[in-house]
């Protein structure tokens, strides 16, 4: 009876305190919900990386991931990119999340413990312990971030864009809802490009056609999550050209994608310009980076002035792809 009894004590007490206990973690999480601070997603606490807060636990569901690429030895690049067009995406109460793919096979003891410390201070260094960083190997380190990204997080889109290339944030995020769709392939289209031959960018394994097929060129385009996650299930099968965007086309070529081309995106081989309208800018230095920044910060536009270099064009799918894309002088196309 006493050994009953006492049995019963020592249940009643860790029922008790079982109860308490989660009574202060259900007000806990529901005074964290309700503050408005708190209710914004993890993915936006990881663009501002300033916080103290500590990680939530679970990945919450993100609507944009960003792969920035650069070379392993580029902090300065990414601390740049860190100081400017990442800062903007800080205020926004939708989900985005960004991380830097970099090889490490192959990477110097030195440099690797670098790249470690960097990550302990911004803790958004996507490691890819199986892929050597070189300029030959591009589409596969894009094929590694696929898998990566598709592995490591829950996302609606994927941009892939390189460290030259400014995105407007915020711009980017409203238009990607406007045209969303599940197999999104959504950037700057070229139908008609031909391999080279010869020099840095030959192309001796395109053997398909003597046009590339359509693809969204390389300074930045987005992905779906599905079509992202195609790529990444068949990535052992896929060949991979020298060229990591038309490789992209190339991949995709046989599904149902939703091909979108948009001139907003200035992602060429050189830029055609500054245009307010740009969401993604490739080929920018430094300097300009910085303008463009301080330009948003303080205007809310993009260019410091608006120009144009290069004639741009919108893709015209009534005629064949070598006729796709015509420039047009003088035009109004961003
Ligand atoms: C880099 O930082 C992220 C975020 O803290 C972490 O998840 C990841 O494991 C780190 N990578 C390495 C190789 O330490
Ligand atoms: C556009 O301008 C460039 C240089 O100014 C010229 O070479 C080209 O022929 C022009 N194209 C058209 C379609 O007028």
């Amino acid at each position: 009876m006493i050994f009953h009894f006492k049995f019963l004590k020592l249940f009643s007490l860790v029922g008790l305190s079982f109860c308490i206990f989660f009574t202060f973690l259900i007000a806990w999480r529901g005074f964290s919900n309700g503050s408005s601070k708190d209710h914004r997603s993890k993915h936006e606490k990881t663009f501002s990386r300033d916080t103290t807060e500590p990680e939530r636990v679970v990945l919450q569901k993100t609507f944009l991931v960003a792969a920035i690429m650069s070379s392993p030895k580029d902090v300065e690049t990414r601390n740049l990119i860190r100081n400017t067009w990442l800062k903007l995406g800080r205020k926004i109460p939708s989900t985005v999340i960004y991380f830097f793919p970099v090889g490490t096979n192959s990477l110097g003891d030195e440099d690797k413990a670098e790249l470690f410390k960097e990550n302990e201070t911004y803790r958004d260094i996507a490691f890819l312990p199986n892929l050597e960083d070189s300029y030959e190997n591009l589409a596969q380190k894009t094929l590694h971030t696929f898998e990566y990204a598709v592995k490591k997080y829950d996302f609606d889109f994927i941009l892939k864009t390189d460290a030259d290339s400014f995105v407007r944030i915020k711009g980017l995020l409203g238009a990607l809802r406007e045209v969303q769709h599940p197999m999104l392939y959504w950037g700057f289209l070229d139908g008609r490009a031909k391999p080279r031959r010869k020099g840095k960018w030959s192309e001796p394994e395109w053997m398909l056609c003597d046009r590339y097929l359509p693809y969204q060129l390389g300074g930045g385009y987005v992905l779906s999550h599905t079509l992202a996650k195609f790529i990444s299930t068949n990535s052992q099968l896929l060949r991979t050209y020298k060229n990591e965007d038309v490789s992209v086309g190339a991949w995709l070529a046989g599904l149902k994608v939703r091909y979108v081309h948009d001139p907003r995106f200035d992602t060429e081989w050189t830029s055609r310009g500054c245009n307010n309208e740009y969401l993604v800018t490739h080929k920018k230095s430094p300097g300009e980076m910085l303008a463009m920044f301080d330009s948003l910060k303080s205007h809310g536009v993009l260019c410091p002035k608006q120009y144009q270099t290069r004639p741009s064009y919108v893709y015209n799918w009534a005629v064949p792809p070598s006729e796709c894309c015509t420039r047009i002088n003088g035009s109004r196309i961003p």
